[in-house]
């Protein structure tokens, strides 16, 4: 099925439904997150290379753009039946190539294969409306708005290497049925995972031209692909600094992001102790901690804080800890630059007096789940984004305090309230300053139509089945003037 994506370990790029490889030759080798051996090496495309990516894109949108809907929904289904067809083999490759716990690799292809089912269907049911001039003063039932919905154009999808499957298809599906081409730049690391997905939808039957794929550090093409005039519209998801950068560069090109967060999660006295528990070590813990929705600090009432601690303590301890291949919680992290910043963040706090509970041990890469109690607002920890299995509690006096200090933060994508009342739950919800409050859960994303969104530097635009269609769309206004 996947034999014309690589020769031997060198993958390829997908350009007008073939695998090439880059003409000067260049290459980028990557290596197991576990053991640093060679997993294989992706094609470095040159800028003249991204021009002719750019330029066969936008010549195949023109037709694809006319194809109907339904067509294009159809052609979604099959990638769905072929990626799920396919699990086991992309979820090992995620294994390798992110160490992604098998559990969890599997259950993000499983997703992506809902995910792209759903997109067809929604695809099929995006409807334009017809207005009356007669609705606003002054004007008559003679002026009618034909409004119908047009894609955008060329779409460049730039995806994260913690989701390279599920990210990078819930931006091509969209796109994809909303009649836009599609150029995917994966991560670096998770590009083989992305470029197995690339081919899923190309055996699907994708016209030749309309899903392209760019690889290469994002640090050398990126800013010349999200400066590129062919480029209609930009739908990035990773970290805040990047996504700030590329804001900057794109100037006029509309775009939507997802970016970093500090979800925090607030535990009040008359919570299900033992149910925010097992939601904050799941929420915290699960891919490392590797997830944007990860709770990634706790901001509990003094008077249960203690009983809190004591359970978060006895299930962070049973976490297994190990190699991806086996059933296990906590892998090691991307890279070694990953790994150092986690650690950082674990010195800072023992340095400033946090109380640590469990963890602070590293081998390589991987950094065992770590505890803290007692973090105050002094430490890097209260702040700043781990991308690791390490998780602050901070004790507060009262509500105000609690949404005080989850409103500090520079991020805002989602929040957790534990608590039993109703009232507070509301009442702390709509005071936080979030893209999506979760109430008696952790932070999440999915299901995935629902909508999902970060304020602040957490990102701009609205994602879901749904919401990425209509971002990835725009509303096309025929005015008829009747003249009887
Ligand atoms: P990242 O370093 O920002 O990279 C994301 C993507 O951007 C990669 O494909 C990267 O390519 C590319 N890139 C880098 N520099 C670029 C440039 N100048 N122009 C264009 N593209 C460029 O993020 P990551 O480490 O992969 O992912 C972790 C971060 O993503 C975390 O902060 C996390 O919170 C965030 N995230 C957010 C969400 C959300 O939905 N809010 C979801 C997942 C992850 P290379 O790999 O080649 O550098
Ligand atoms: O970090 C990726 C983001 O999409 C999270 O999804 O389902 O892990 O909350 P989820």
């Amino acid at each position: 099925m996947f034999e014309n994506i690589s020769n031997g370990k060198n993958y390829k790029s997908l350009f007008n439904g073939e695998w090439i490889e880059s003409k000067n030759k260049n290459t980028i080798e990557l290596k197991s997150p576990v053991d640093e051996s060679i997993i294989g090496s992706i094609q470095a495309l040159s800028k003249e290379e991204v021009d002719e990516v750019l330029e066969i894109s936008r010549e195949a949108q023109i037709k694809w753009g006319e194809t109907p809907i339904s067509e294009r929904a159809e052609i979604l289904y099959k990638a769905a039946d072929i990626l799920e067809e396919n699990v086991e083999e992309i979820a090992k490759i995620m294994q390798l190539e992110i160490a992604k716990d098998s559990k969890s690799a599997i259950s993000e292809v499983k997703r992506t294969v809902d995910f792209i089912r759903f997109t067809a269907s929604e695809g099929k049911h995006i409807e334009g409306e017809t207005i009356g001039g007669d609705n606003f003063p002054g004007f008559n039932k003679s002026k009618l708005s034909f409004v119908t919905r047009v894609p955008l154009g060329v779409v460049l999808s730039i995806s994260p290497f913690n989701y390279p499957v599920n990210l990078s298809a819930s931006k091509i599906a969209p796109a994809l049925v909303a009649g836009n081409s599609v150029v995917l730049k994966p991560p670096t690391q998770g590009a083989i995972s992305a470029l197995y997905l690339a081919e899923v939808f190309n055996k699907a039957g994708i016209p030749k031209g309309v899903l392209n794929t760019v690889t290469g550090r994002g640090s050398e093409i990126g800013d010349y692909l999200v400066t590129h005039k062919n480029v209609n519209f930009i739908n990035f998801t990773g970290s805040t600094e990047v996504g700030k950068h590329i804001a900057k560069e794109a100037n006029m090109i509309p775009m939507m992001m997802e970016l970093g967060g500090k979800d925090a999660a607030i535990v009040l006295e008359d919570a299900d102790l033992e149910l925010a528990a097992k939601n904050i070590v799941s929420g915290a813990y699960s891919y490392s901690g590797q997830r944007c929705t990860a709770v990634k600090r706790v901001l509990v009432l003094d008077t249960v804080a203690d009983k809190l601690v004591s359970l978060l303590e006895e299930k962070v301890k049973k976490l297994k800890v190990g190699n991806p291949k086996d059933e296990v919680d906590i892998t090691p992290l991307i890279d070694s630059k990953a790994a150092d910043f986690v650690q950082g963040l674990i010195d800072d706090a023992i340095d400033k007096g946090a109380k640590l509970l469990v963890g602070n041990k590293r081998e390589g890469n991987l950094i065992y789940p770590t505890l803290f109690d007692n973090v105050t607002t002094d430490m890097r920890l209260a702040w700043e984004e781990p991308f690791g299995p390490v998780l602050p509690i901070i004790r507060i006096k009262n509500i105000e305090e609690a949404i005080d200090i989850a409103n500090k933060s520079e991020y805002g994508l989602q929040s957790s309230v534990f608590t039993q009342n109703i009232d507070d739950a509301f009442y702390i919800a709509k005071k936080l300053e979030v893209g999506t409050v979760q109430i008696n859960n952790k932070t999440e994303r999915g299901p995935d139509h629902f909508p999902f969104l970060g304020v602040k530097s957490s990102g701009m635009g609205t994602q879901g089945i749904r919401y990425s269609i209509e971002a990835m769309s725009r509303p096309k206004a025929i005015v008829l003037n009747l003249l009887k």
